[in-house]
């Protein structure tokens, strides 16, 4: 065989031992080895073609240790053969080496590890959940339970049994939103009152909800007809005033720090005698912040708790606005535009 082209190495071979069937099988089996390797496209599959001709027990290695048992005059002329299919095959496989593409992993290696990576965005609570979050943990810290309670309300959860009379005039159409089964969107967290004083029964009742609430409203900077309460009741039999004015300070001074001032001025709710509306002193200036007062027996009645026994106090607090306050958001829009770019600052 002259010639050293690994491509054409097969053919030479074939027709240098086809003296012999042990030359034939010699040569189809080189043919078949350089056709493989010639269409090999990465250097393991390469690999794995050398070991299956070349290796310890490879296809021609194991020719070349069967050469003992071919008869003695055929053996040189077999030698022959089987060491030009080696050589040819050794040819193949190196001439192929050359051209193949690297492999996936020496591709990794490539990689350039100057280029800025692939960041991957961790999320976080909305600002609003947060303050509603850590409201609620401070009042469970204090012994209250927390449930969720339905958004879509009855008009008589919502209004009536918290004894708000049919004039009263968030009862009108243009006030709240009403759905077509005569429901209507909770217009305050309180909504939930009667129905935890329903399901818990038995006093000492602590309990709260939060969560969205719904009003008409023209938008501003300052009214959106979505917005967030957080609503506690404590129902026992000697619930006073006070324990009412030591909850609100203790909840307010853990969210907005031991300095701040409360203000409690008379008002009205249909729910609470006496009521009182809680202003707070926070960063420079007074802040109206909730409703609160001593439960009415009608409610407390509504619930199925006797009045005459019992007392208890409620409070409903703004979320928004809270919020606004303690991150300086001076805009409620901003709240409820999910702009990834304002929300990734809190
Ligand atoms: N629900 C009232 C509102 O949305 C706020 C409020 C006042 C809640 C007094 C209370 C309360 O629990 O006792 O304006």
């Amino acid at each position: 065989m002259s010639r050293d082209d690994s491509q054409n190495a097969g053919s030479d071979i074939a027709s240098s031992g086809a003296t012999s069937s042990f030359g034939a099988d010699v040569a189809e089996k080189a043919r078949i080895a350089i056709e493989l390797i010639n269409g090999a496209v990465t250097a393991d599959e390469l690999e794995q073609l050398r070991i299956r001709f070349l290796g310890k027990a490879g296809e021609i290695s194991l020719l070349l240790r069967g050469l003992g048992k071919v008869p003695a005059e055929q053996r040189p002329a077999a030698g022959q053969a089987v060491n030009a299919a080696k050589k040819g095959v050794e040819e193949a496989i190196d001439a192929k080496k050359g051209s193949l593409q690297p492999t996936g992993r020496k591709a990794k290696k490539s990689i350039d590890v100057t280029m800025p990576g692939i960041r991957h965005g961790v999320g976080r609570r909305h600002p609003l959940m947060q303050t509603m979050e850590e409201l609620k943990s401070v009042l469970i810290g204090l012994g209250f339970r927390y449930d969720d309670y339905p958004e879509v309300e009855t008009e008589s959860y919502n209004f009536d049994s918290l004894n708000t009379p049919s004039w009263h005039p968030s009862r009108d159409m243009h006030d709240s939103f009403y759905t077509k089964t005569g429901h209507v969107l909770r217009t305050h967290t309180s909504a939930f009152q009667t129905r935890a004083l329903k399901m818990l029964k038995e006093p000492p009742i602590r309990a709260m909800t939060a969560g969205r609430c719904y009003r008409r409203d023209e938008i501003d900077a300052t009214h959106f007809p979505i917005f967030h309460q957080l609503d506690v009741i404590a129902v026992d039999k000697s619930i006073s005033f006070s324990d009412l004015k030591w909850t609100l300070e203790s909840m307010l001074q853990a969210i907005l720090g031991k300095d701040i001032k409360l203000q409690f001025r008379p008002s009205y709710f249909p729910f609470t005698t006496p009521s009182a509306e809680v202003d707070v002193f926070y960063r420079g200036r007074w802040m109206e912040l909730l409703g609160s007062g001593m439960m009415r027996p009608e409610v407390l009645r509504n619930g199925g708790i006797d009045p005459d026994v019992y007392q208890g106090f409620a409070f409903g607090i703004g979320i928004d606005r809270l919020t606004m306050a303690r991150f300086g958001i001076d805009d409620i829009r901003l709240l409820y535009a999910n702009e990834q770019a304002f929300l990734s600052q809190f």
